[in-house]
């Protein structure tokens, strides 16, 4: 199987924790577009989405679904979004597509987080893949050195020689180097630098299912 049919085999999957008649939290990324894409098939069952990203919110209008803004929504049941790294406790690397920050928001207000993801996500120790941290621009210069007293290396996210600038307006470091033995601690760690908006480290509160696209099949861990 390709990338992209492990992808859509967990999207479909994912449609199996839509809960009729309410609100979904969506993330961001290819596979969340898989599972956009499945979420349209069934748009009548639902009431609507809450979308983590500007590109995602399109997505959804594409396929008829409303988009609610979040200060219009109490709670959420369930979250579905893709990740970078996921460990086998759940803890994750988000932020390959710059939505950090608007993730974080939409699964902190959510009961379930469903993590929908190809089996090449599944790491031992996350770190591999550099992790973003969104920060106010004007910060970007003193985060970098906190992170490298951390013992990361920090680059300045660029796209077409400029600076990748995210929904929110921010920038994005990404940090190479690091071996996350303590997710939850480091999560802390880095937001308390003056300037971090986001750590993209989702580890205080992670995945509760991991839906893992493999060649065998969809493997479920909870
Ligand atoms: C978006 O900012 C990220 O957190 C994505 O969830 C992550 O990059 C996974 O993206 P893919 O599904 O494209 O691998």
């Amino acid at each position: 199987m390709t990338q992209d049919e492990l992808k859509q085999a967990v999207a479909r999957a994912a449609i199996d924790y839509v809960v009729d008649g309410e609100i979904i939290g969506v993330g961001t990324g290819s596979t969340a577009n898989f599972f956009i894409d499945e979420l349209g098939k069934i748009k009548d069952r639902i009431k609507g989405a809450v979308a983590s990203s500007e590109a995602t919110a399109t997505r959804l209008r594409g396929h008829g679904i409303h988009v609610y803004d979040l200060n219009d929504v109490a709670s959420i049941s369930v979250y579905v979004d893709g990740a970078d790294e996921i460990d086998a406790a759940g803890a994750m690397i988000k932020g390959g597509g710059a939505a950090l920050t608007r993730e974080k928001i939409v699964a902190s207000v959510s009961g379930k987080f469903v993590c929908i993801a190809d089996g090449s996500k599944l790491v031992q120790v996350l770190g591999k893949f550099p992790l973003p941290v969104e920060v106010v621009p004007m910060a970007g210069q003193a985060v970098m050195r906190k992170l490298t007293q951390l013992g990361g290396k920090p680059a300045l996210r660029v796209k077409d020689g400029e600076p990748v600038v995210t929904d929110n307006g921010g920038h994005i470091l990404d940090v190479a180097g690091l071996s996350i033995t303590d997710p939850a601690g480091l999560e802390s760690q880095i937001n308390q630098i003056p300037g971090v908006i986001t750590v993209g480290l989702f580890a205080q509160r992670g995945a509760d299912v991991c839906l893992l696209g493999t060649s065998e099949g969809v493997k479920t861990l909870t």
